[in-house]
């Protein structure tokens, strides 16, 4: 393995840039050239081919977003676009690619490896830790955190005014992000799109709560189970509290990542390189109750990514 390739794709994630950094900076010191790639898959087959080194990557390990840019890239989704690309990766002599992102990116890292001109190592960064294989995915605790951060300032206003907030967060398949800062900010009612859900049963627990003397009520909300507005009038209505909605959108994306983020990515990143270095392929690095591994990206894309029921029912419990 003489050159390596990395890009990142798909929605950025905080810590992303301590994952570029960890893979430069690993790959270089095991005496590796690396390229990165600009604006994930679509750069790579518009060949935006960047030669890195040390510098390359120099104080970033602390900022939000990433160096490399990323994009969505319809045109890679095509046979052309797949063929460009692995034409792209021959013409620049590159043994192994790096992809940092999500699911639909780790599918595309699949496509290219399975043409067979490059060996690819997947490595999770996405704020809704939905990837299978792995406990965490970079980024997560930082919009975690965030999220809370959120949860704790609506519950000042909300609690001088005696309302009803509800907060939409992200996760447009994935509940996590809304559990794990509903669980973390003592949110009254978590919607998920993995858990049916009953608004009057939630507009009950509402009323009896301030009956019982509670002073507001938060409810998270993930953008794919409801949307916030919608929770909004309809808690609105069937409780008749005063209610207001927060939807928080883009902020959870970005930002400083939390140390714990960048751990994770500075891990993760060098293992992909290792990896590389062994000679595998079409497969991603897993974080599996702290230990750090390869998974099958075949695999490990056939998984269900599942959301802890009792988790869920502990946060209820905890916030009634
Ligand atoms: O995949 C991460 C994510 O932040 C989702 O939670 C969200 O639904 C989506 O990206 C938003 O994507 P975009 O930035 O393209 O609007």
């Amino acid at each position: 393995m003489k050159r390596i390739a990395l890009l990142t794709s798909g929605g950025d994630a905080p810590g992303m840039n301590a994952a570029v950094r960890a893979v430069v900076r690993k790959a270089i010191f095991h005496g590796m050239e690396v390229l990165g790639i600009k604006r994930g898959f679509a750069g790579l087959v518009n060949g935006e081919f960047w030669r890195m080194d040390l510098s390359s990557v120099a104080d970033i390990i602390h900022r939000g977003g990433t160096i490399l840019l990323t994009a969505r890239s319809p045109q890679f989704m095509t046979e052309e676009g797949q063929e460009e690309a692995a034409y792209n990766l021959k013409k620049h002599q590159v043994d192994g690619l790096v992809v940092i992102g999500g699911d639909g990116s780790f599918r595309g890292a699949m496509a290219l490896g399975k043409r067979g001109v490059v060996k690819t190592v997947g490595v999770a960064g996405t704020i809704d830790n939905d990837i299978p294989c792995t406990n965490i995915s970079i980024g997560f605790d930082t919009a975690i955190n965030t999220a809370t951060d959120a949860i704790n300032k609506l519950r000042d206003t909300a609690t001088s005014h005696e309302r009803v907030f509800v907060l939409e967060v992200m996760g447009r398949d994935s509940g996590k992000l809304a559990l794990y800062c509903g669980l973390a900010g003592g949110a009254e009612s978590i919607l998920i799109p993995e858990i049916e859900f009953d608004l009057y049963e939630i507009c009950d627990r509402i009323r009896k709560g301030y009956q019982r003397g509670k002073l507001h009520s938060i409810i998270v909300v993930a953008e794919g189970a409801m949307s916030g507005i919608e929770v909004g009038k309809q808690i609105k209505a069937c409780s008749g509290m005063d209610t207001r909605v927060t939807i928080l959108g883009h902020l959870q994306r970005g930002g400083t990542p939390t140390a714990f983020d960048r751990n994770v990515a500075s891990r993760m990143g060098a293992k992909a390189v290792d990896y590389l270095r062994e000679g595998q392929t079409n497969v991603m690095v897993g974080m599996m109750s702290g230990e750090i591994r390869s998974y099958d990206l075949d695999f490990a894309l056939s998984q269900k990514n599942e959301i802890s029921q009792e988790i869920y029912e502990l946060a209820r419990i905890l916030s009634t």
